[in-house]
């Protein structure tokens, strides 16, 4: 597929050549008032960003989106939209390849990593969200390695204008889920993707490395494991390697 993508109905597609980041153009456009639905498209970013402050390579051949949401929600719930666009981009892997979700928001195919998921929110004075970009990136034409990834990236094939379609569709259907039936649909679908639980784990917390076995995600979407002295709730971390 070479033509435009087509968007769901109400969405806004903004295409471009080049650009920094998508999300810094996003987050401009939601700034200046543009709605929910509003997706930055760019062929190639030359300053794409990924999380902890690391670089997301993006060279032309992969997806890089980033979409405006207007969840009307307390800043708390926010990160609950990277469950949201994990499980859409789960969706769009073709069946025959092995998807599995990773908290807090990657995606595997096949074991390597296929999307990486960069979320940032402005909130208001009164604690509720102004606006979120969910920031996507998805291994399309290939995957690219880079330096901090201990296991390898997969990439999904077909173009990238098909999996622009493809994955706005599903965030749309996804987001509309969370709207109807809340987080606790998503969690559920969620966990039926992710590693099984029991697994065991490691989790980077700053310069800390906790081990234990995956005990999933609670109802405001933070990481539960088992440790060796006892249960831990895990907010913010990285987990390492390709389990759960
Ligand atoms: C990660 O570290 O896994 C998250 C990577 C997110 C990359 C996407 S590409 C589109 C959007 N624009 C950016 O600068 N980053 C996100």
């Amino acid at each position: 597929m070479s033509s435009t993508p087509v968007l769901p109905d109400g969405w806004r597609l903004v295409a471009l050549e080049s650009v920094g980041s998508t999300n810094d153009e996003a987050a401009r456009l939601a700034d200046a008032g543009a709605p929910e639905g509003t997706v930055v498209w760019a062929r190639e970013q030359t300053g794409g960003r990924g999380r902890r402050g690391r670089a997301w390579a993006s060279p032309v051949g992969n997806l890089y989106t980033s979409t405006i949401l207007r969840p009307d929600c307390p800043a708390a719930r926010a990160a609950e939209l990277g469950f949201v666009s994990a499980l859409a981009v789960a969706d769009i892997v073709p069946s025959d390849r092995a998807v599995r979700v990773k908290w807090p928001n990657d995606v595997l195919v096949d074991g390597g990593k296929v999307a990486g998921i960069l979320l940032e929110s402005a909130i208001a004075q009164t604690g509720v969200v102004q606006h979120v970009i969910a920031g996507i990136g998805i291994n399309v034409g290939f995957a690219p390695q880079l330096p901090e990834m201990r296991y390898p990236g997969a990439a999904l094939g077909g173009s990238v204008e098909a999996a622009l379609e493809a994955f706005t569709a599903a965030l749309a259907q996804r987001l509309a889920e969370w709207r109807r039936e809340g987080f606790e649909a998503v969690r559920a679908h969620w966990l039926a993707k992710a590693g099984p639980l029991g697994t065991e784990v490691d989790v980077k917390l700053g310069d800390e490395l906790v081990r234990g076995r995956f005990g999933g995600v609670d109802h405001e979407g933070a990481l539960l494991l088992e440790t060796s002295s006892g249960p831990r709730r895990i907010v913010s971390g990285e987990l390492l390697g390709r389990a759960a």
